[in-house]
């Protein structure tokens, strides 16, 4: 799917971010499978990532996020009629966590889903936040990217353990004057999803469900590298822009050598890239929400610029986002 947006302008107008207190650094996941830091460090730029604690599940996470984003847009949890949480690690399938979240947080007036795109999960759900508001069906949304993945991880597999962290990020997104979305691209090939898969976690293992994660990671590398690229470049040719008009580039945060590669591909100076994964690792549909909350606390995020963001995950499934950005504010 691709399209440039047109009509009424719609943008993000508050961002916040939650990750777990509980910090592992890459020595302190030597005591639980064969590695080193140097390791990690080289091949994957992480340093260090969080892990909820026992108790902590995605909703716990994802509630100080969403808090903070409206607090970032000044506008009442009220006020939303449209609340998507995307993530692979709900607190459980059903009551889902958007519904759960739309109680705790008091929008008695929202519609409330989860959505599933892997780590592609947030650019997927911010495309339909855009595609509601922009239709007038809701008139102010908020999309939850999150993922509590320590949950999910073969705590004795190097492979995946090393990779991945917990965290969530929030947004708030609703007509804006100046700047907003400019166009989506969003993608699926099923047909490389046993590349990185859960088998046990629906109907099709349920007897001899085997729950946790399992990933070819040579060829997820190659698929990410490719289709950041091709992501990229499918989505401004559709709203008549170039590499050299992006002024932030938000890439999902899988692997320091993935950010790397797919940068340089496009032509993206590294002051342009936003990176995070070296104290989050790969958070998955988090990632994207965290990077452009840790932008705009950097002062990275300014009015007028132009933000590419691109994800990619399990599915396999990528997306694109472009947006000029705007810092405005709504009256509460
Ligand atoms: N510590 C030490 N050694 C390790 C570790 C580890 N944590 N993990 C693997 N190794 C070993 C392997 O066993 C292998 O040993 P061998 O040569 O004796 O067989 C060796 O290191 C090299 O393994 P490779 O798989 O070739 O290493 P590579 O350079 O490809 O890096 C990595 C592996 C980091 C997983 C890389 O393939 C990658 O980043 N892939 C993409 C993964 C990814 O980003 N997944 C998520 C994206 S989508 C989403 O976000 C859900």
């Amino acid at each position: 799917m691709i399209g440039a947006a047109s009509g009424t302008r719609i943008g993000i107008t508050g961002l916040g971010a939650n990750v777990p207190d509980r910090v592992f650094t890459n020595k302190d996941l030597e005591q639980f499978v064969d590695t080193t830091d140097e390791w990690i460090v080289e091949r994957t730029g992480i340093r260090e990532r969080r892990f909820a604690t026992k108790k902590q599940a995605l909703t716990d996470i994802a509630e100080p996020a969403a808090i903070a984003a409206l607090a970032d847009a000044g506008v009442e949890a009220s006020s939303i009629d449209l609340i998507v949480v995307a993530t692979v690690t709900p607190d459980m399938m059903f009551p889902t966590s958007s519904a759960l979240l739309a109680d705790s947080l008091g929008m008695p007036n929202a519609a409330a889903y989860d959505l599933l795109a892997g780590c592609t999960g947030f650019m997927y759900a911010l495309a339909q936040a855009y595609g509601m508001v922009s239709s007038g069906l809701s008139k102010r949304a908020l999309v939850i990217g999150g993922d509590v993945l320590s949950k999910i991880l073969d705590w004795t597999d190097r492979s995946t353990l090393v990779l991945f962290g917990d965290g969530a990020g929030a947004v708030v997104v609703e007509p804006v004057e100046q700047g907003g979305f400019l166009g989506f691209e969003l993608g699926a090939d099923g047909g490389g999803g046993e590349n990185l898969w859960l088998p046990g976690s629906g109907s099709r293992h349920f007897e001899d469900a085997d729950k946790l994660v399992k990933m070819n990671g040579r060829e997820v590398f190659k698929f990410a590298t490719r289709v950041l690229v091709s992501s990229a470049e499918k989505v401004l040719a559709e709203c008549g822009l170039t590499v050299a008009d992006i002024d932030v580039y938000v890439p999902h945060q899988a692997n320091k050598r993935i950010i790397d590669y797919a940068a340089g591909k496009l032509g993206i100076p590294e002051e342009k890239v936003v990176v995070n994964v070296d104290r989050y690792g790969n958070t998955s549909s988090g990632s994207i929400p965290l990077a452009l909350a840790d932008a705009a606390a950097d002062g990275r995020l300014r009015e007028g610029e132009l933000v590419l963001m691109t994800g990619m995950g399990a599915g396999l499934t990528w997306g694109s986002a472009l947006i000029e950005w705007t810092n405005e504010r709504k009256a509460a």
